[in-house]
Protein backbone atom coordinates (compact mmCIF):
# COMPACT_ATOMS: atom_id res chain seq x y z
CA UNK A 1 0.00 0.00 0.00
CA UNK A 2 1.21 3.41 -0.68
CA UNK A 3 1.55 5.69 2.12
CA UNK A 4 0.04 8.92 3.36
CA UNK A 5 1.61 12.46 3.10
CA UNK A 6 0.41 14.85 4.75
CA UNK A 7 1.31 18.53 5.91
CA UNK A 8 0.75 21.48 8.10
CA UNK A 9 1.23 25.21 7.29
CA UNK A 10 0.05 28.50 8.17
CA UNK A 11 1.99 31.47 10.67
CA UNK A 12 3.96 31.42 13.62
CA UNK A 13 1.98 30.54 15.89
CA UNK A 14 -1.34 29.31 14.56
CA UNK A 15 -0.96 25.84 16.09
CA UNK A 16 0.65 23.85 13.30
CA UNK A 17 3.18 22.16 16.42
CA UNK A 18 -0.20 21.76 18.88
CA UNK A 19 -2.26 19.95 16.21
CA UNK A 20 0.20 18.15 15.12
CA UNK A 21 1.04 16.75 18.32
CA UNK A 22 -2.93 15.81 18.91
CA UNK A 23 -3.26 14.14 15.65
CA UNK A 24 -0.28 12.22 15.90
CA UNK A 25 -1.55 10.68 18.93
CA UNK A 26 -4.86 10.21 17.48
CA UNK A 27 -3.51 7.85 14.75
CA UNK A 28 -0.79 6.38 17.31
CA UNK A 29 -4.02 5.56 19.42
CA UNK A 30 -5.74 3.92 16.38
CA UNK A 31 -2.50 1.71 15.46
CA UNK A 32 -1.81 3.33 12.08
CA UNK A 33 2.09 2.87 10.75
CA UNK A 34 3.64 7.12 11.54
CA UNK A 35 6.39 9.32 10.62
CA UNK A 36 6.13 12.24 12.48
CA UNK A 37 8.55 14.78 11.20
CA UNK A 38 9.35 18.57 10.65
CA UNK A 39 10.87 20.93 8.39
CA UNK A 40 13.36 22.60 8.54
CA UNK A 41 15.68 19.49 10.42
CA UNK A 42 14.20 16.06 10.24
CA UNK A 43 17.27 14.58 9.79
CA UNK A 44 20.49 14.52 11.90
CA UNK A 45 21.97 16.61 8.86
CA UNK A 46 19.06 18.93 8.13
CA UNK A 47 19.22 20.27 12.09
CA UNK A 48 22.46 21.21 11.39
CA UNK A 49 20.91 23.30 8.29
CA UNK A 50 18.29 24.13 10.85
CA UNK A 51 20.75 25.63 13.43
CA UNK A 52 22.47 27.55 10.33
CA UNK A 53 19.23 29.01 9.28
CA UNK A 54 17.50 30.05 12.79
CA UNK A 55 20.29 30.37 15.07
CA UNK A 56 22.21 33.98 14.63
CA UNK A 57 25.53 33.86 13.71
CA UNK A 58 28.42 35.01 16.16
CA UNK A 59 29.86 37.30 13.43
CA UNK A 60 26.28 38.99 12.62
CA UNK A 61 26.46 37.90 9.22
CA UNK A 62 23.18 37.16 8.04
CA UNK A 63 22.18 34.67 4.77
CA UNK A 64 21.52 36.49 1.46
CA UNK A 65 17.40 35.55 -0.29
CA UNK A 66 19.07 33.17 -2.28
CA UNK A 67 21.59 31.48 0.22
CA UNK A 68 18.65 30.91 2.76
CA UNK A 69 16.60 29.22 -0.40
CA UNK A 70 18.84 27.09 -1.22
CA UNK A 71 19.84 25.53 2.65
CA UNK A 72 15.39 25.23 3.05
CA UNK A 73 15.97 23.06 -0.13
CA UNK A 74 19.10 21.06 0.92
CA UNK A 75 16.77 20.44 4.12
CA UNK A 76 13.87 19.01 2.00
CA UNK A 77 15.79 17.24 -0.73
CA UNK A 78 18.07 15.26 2.19
CA UNK A 79 14.36 14.70 4.17
CA UNK A 80 12.53 13.70 1.30
CA UNK A 81 15.31 10.90 -0.13
CA UNK A 82 16.28 9.59 3.64
CA UNK A 83 13.10 10.21 5.47
CA UNK A 84 9.53 10.92 3.52
CA UNK A 85 9.98 9.14 0.18
CA UNK A 86 11.18 5.90 1.98
CA UNK A 87 7.94 6.06 4.62
CA UNK A 88 5.95 6.43 1.42
CA UNK A 89 6.81 3.45 -0.44
CA UNK A 90 6.43 1.22 2.70
CA UNK A 91 2.90 2.51 3.63
CA UNK A 92 2.80 4.92 6.22
CA UNK A 93 1.57 7.73 7.13
CA UNK A 94 3.41 10.90 7.08
CA UNK A 95 3.22 13.74 9.03
CA UNK A 96 4.81 16.95 8.18
CA UNK A 97 4.71 20.65 10.27
CA UNK A 98 6.14 22.97 7.50
CA UNK A 99 7.16 22.18 3.97
CA UNK A 100 7.08 23.34 0.95
CA UNK A 101 4.42 25.90 1.25
CA UNK A 102 6.12 27.62 3.88
CA UNK A 103 9.11 28.04 1.68
CA UNK A 104 6.84 29.55 -1.06
CA UNK A 105 5.06 31.85 1.46
CA UNK A 106 8.07 33.15 3.49
CA UNK A 107 10.52 33.03 0.76
CA UNK A 108 8.11 34.79 -1.77
CA UNK A 109 7.23 37.13 0.96
CA UNK A 110 10.85 37.71 1.02
CA UNK A 111 11.49 38.22 -2.41
CA UNK A 112 12.05 35.45 -4.49
CA UNK A 113 10.79 35.23 -7.61
CA UNK A 114 8.29 32.20 -8.50
CA UNK A 115 9.96 30.80 -10.85
CA UNK A 116 13.21 30.25 -8.44
CA UNK A 117 10.91 28.63 -6.33
CA UNK A 118 9.47 26.71 -9.59
CA UNK A 119 12.70 25.58 -10.28
CA UNK A 120 14.00 24.38 -7.54
CA UNK A 121 10.55 22.86 -6.41
CA UNK A 122 10.75 20.48 -9.51
CA UNK A 123 14.60 19.97 -9.02
CA UNK A 124 13.70 18.15 -5.51
CA UNK A 125 10.10 17.09 -5.18
CA UNK A 126 10.38 15.70 -8.51
CA UNK A 127 6.21 16.13 -8.87
CA UNK A 128 5.67 14.69 -5.25
CA UNK A 129 2.43 16.74 -3.53
CA UNK A 130 1.45 15.74 -0.11
CA UNK A 131 -1.94 14.06 -0.55
CA UNK A 132 -3.05 16.65 1.88
CA UNK A 133 -2.31 20.12 3.61
CA UNK A 134 -4.04 21.46 6.23
CA UNK A 135 -3.62 24.92 5.89
CA UNK A 136 -4.20 26.62 10.19
CA UNK A 137 -5.62 30.52 9.18
CA UNK A 138 -5.42 33.50 11.22
CA UNK A 139 -4.35 36.83 11.79
CA UNK A 140 -0.49 37.31 12.48
CA UNK A 141 -1.62 39.59 15.45
CA UNK A 142 -3.27 37.05 17.22
CA UNK A 143 -0.39 34.44 16.57
CA UNK A 144 2.11 36.31 17.20
CA UNK A 145 0.59 37.15 20.82
CA UNK A 146 0.82 33.63 21.37
CA UNK A 147 3.83 32.76 20.09
CA UNK A 148 5.15 35.92 22.44
CA UNK A 149 2.81 33.78 25.56
CA UNK A 150 4.92 30.29 24.52
CA UNK A 151 8.63 31.81 24.58
CA UNK A 152 7.94 33.55 28.09
CA UNK A 153 6.90 30.41 29.04
CA UNK A 154 10.03 29.02 27.53
CA UNK A 155 12.31 30.92 29.75
CA UNK A 156 13.98 34.06 29.85
CA UNK A 157 16.55 33.60 27.26
CA UNK A 158 13.65 33.30 24.76
CA UNK A 159 11.64 36.74 26.25
CA UNK A 160 12.99 38.93 23.70
CA UNK A 161 9.90 38.90 21.15
CA UNK A 162 8.52 42.16 20.53
CA UNK A 163 7.04 42.10 16.82
CA UNK A 164 7.53 45.38 15.22
CA UNK A 165 5.23 47.00 12.72
CA UNK A 166 7.46 45.86 9.45
CA UNK A 167 7.06 42.28 11.23
CA UNK A 168 3.92 42.78 11.20
CA UNK A 169 3.31 43.43 7.59
CA UNK A 170 5.80 40.83 6.88
CA UNK A 171 3.38 38.27 8.55
CA UNK A 172 0.35 39.82 6.90
CA UNK A 173 1.92 39.30 3.49
CA UNK A 174 3.00 35.46 4.51
CA UNK A 175 -0.96 34.74 5.62
CA UNK A 176 -2.27 36.28 2.29
CA UNK A 177 0.94 34.00 0.19
CA UNK A 178 -1.18 30.67 1.91
CA UNK A 179 -4.48 32.40 1.66
CA UNK A 180 -3.67 32.35 -2.52
CA UNK A 181 -2.15 28.86 -2.40
CA UNK A 182 -4.90 27.37 -0.81
CA UNK A 183 -7.24 28.85 -3.60
CA UNK A 184 -4.96 27.81 -6.13
CA UNK A 185 -4.77 24.18 -4.69
CA UNK A 186 -8.46 23.67 -3.47
CA UNK A 187 -8.22 20.14 -4.01
CA UNK A 188 -4.81 19.95 -1.94
CA UNK A 189 -5.23 22.03 0.66
CA UNK A 190 -7.88 22.27 3.24
CA UNK A 191 -8.15 26.16 4.77
CA UNK A 192 -8.86 25.70 8.72
CA UNK A 193 -9.55 28.91 10.94
CA UNK A 194 -7.04 28.37 13.57
CA UNK A 195 -8.57 31.01 15.98
CA UNK A 196 -11.11 28.96 17.64
CA UNK A 197 -10.25 26.45 20.34
CA UNK A 198 -7.98 23.82 20.19
CA UNK A 199 -10.57 21.06 20.52
CA UNK A 200 -12.45 22.66 17.44
CA UNK A 201 -9.65 23.15 15.22
CA UNK A 202 -8.63 19.85 16.00
CA UNK A 203 -12.11 18.50 15.39
CA UNK A 204 -11.85 20.70 11.73
CA UNK A 205 -8.30 18.55 10.56
CA UNK A 206 -10.04 15.47 11.58
CA UNK A 207 -13.13 16.01 9.33
CA UNK A 208 -10.58 16.32 6.52
CA UNK A 209 -8.04 13.40 7.79
CA UNK A 210 -10.06 10.58 8.14
CA UNK A 211 -11.94 10.62 4.46
CA UNK A 212 -8.64 10.36 3.46
CA UNK A 213 -7.05 7.52 5.72
CA UNK A 214 -10.72 5.43 4.83
CA UNK A 215 -9.86 5.87 1.16
CA UNK A 216 -6.07 4.99 1.27
CA UNK A 217 -7.37 1.73 3.00
CA UNK A 218 -6.46 2.93 6.79
CA UNK A 219 -9.33 1.74 9.00
CA UNK A 220 -10.34 4.46 11.10
CA UNK A 221 -13.86 5.74 12.34
N1 LIG B 1 -6.36 26.98 19.25
C1 LIG B 1 -5.56 27.59 20.13
N2 LIG B 1 -6.03 28.52 20.97
C2 LIG B 1 -5.22 29.13 21.86
N3 LIG B 1 -3.91 28.86 21.98
C3 LIG B 1 -3.37 27.96 21.17
C4 LIG B 1 -4.16 27.27 20.19
N4 LIG B 1 -3.35 26.43 19.51
C5 LIG B 1 -2.12 26.58 20.02
N5 LIG B 1 -2.13 27.48 21.02
C6 LIG B 1 -0.96 27.95 21.80
O1 LIG B 1 -0.30 28.91 21.01
C7 LIG B 1 1.10 28.74 21.08
C8 LIG B 1 1.64 28.48 19.67
O2 LIG B 1 1.19 27.19 19.25
P1 LIG B 1 2.14 26.23 18.41
O3 LIG B 1 3.51 26.22 19.01
O4 LIG B 1 1.44 24.94 18.25
O5 LIG B 1 2.14 27.03 17.03
P2 LIG B 1 3.03 26.79 15.71
O6 LIG B 1 2.15 27.09 14.57
O7 LIG B 1 3.66 25.44 15.78
O8 LIG B 1 4.14 27.93 15.86
P3 LIG B 1 5.57 28.02 15.10
O9 LIG B 1 5.29 28.47 13.70
O10 LIG B 1 6.31 29.08 15.90
O11 LIG B 1 6.22 26.66 15.18
C9 LIG B 1 1.37 27.63 22.07
O12 LIG B 1 1.64 28.19 23.32
C10 LIG B 1 0.06 26.86 22.08
O13 LIG B 1 -0.15 26.23 23.30
MG1 LIG C 1 5.67 24.83 15.69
Amino acid sequence: MQGVFITIEGVEGSGKSTQLLHLSERLRRLGLPLVVTKEPGGTALGREIRRLLLERHGSGETWCAEAELLLFYADRAQHLETVIRPALAEGKVVLVDRFEDSTRAYQGASGVAESSLDRLSELVLRGLRPHLTIMLDMDPETSLQRVEVRNLSLGAEFAETRFDEAELDFHRRVRNRFLAIAQNHPNRVALIPARDPVDQVEAAIWLRVAPLLRNAGFGVD
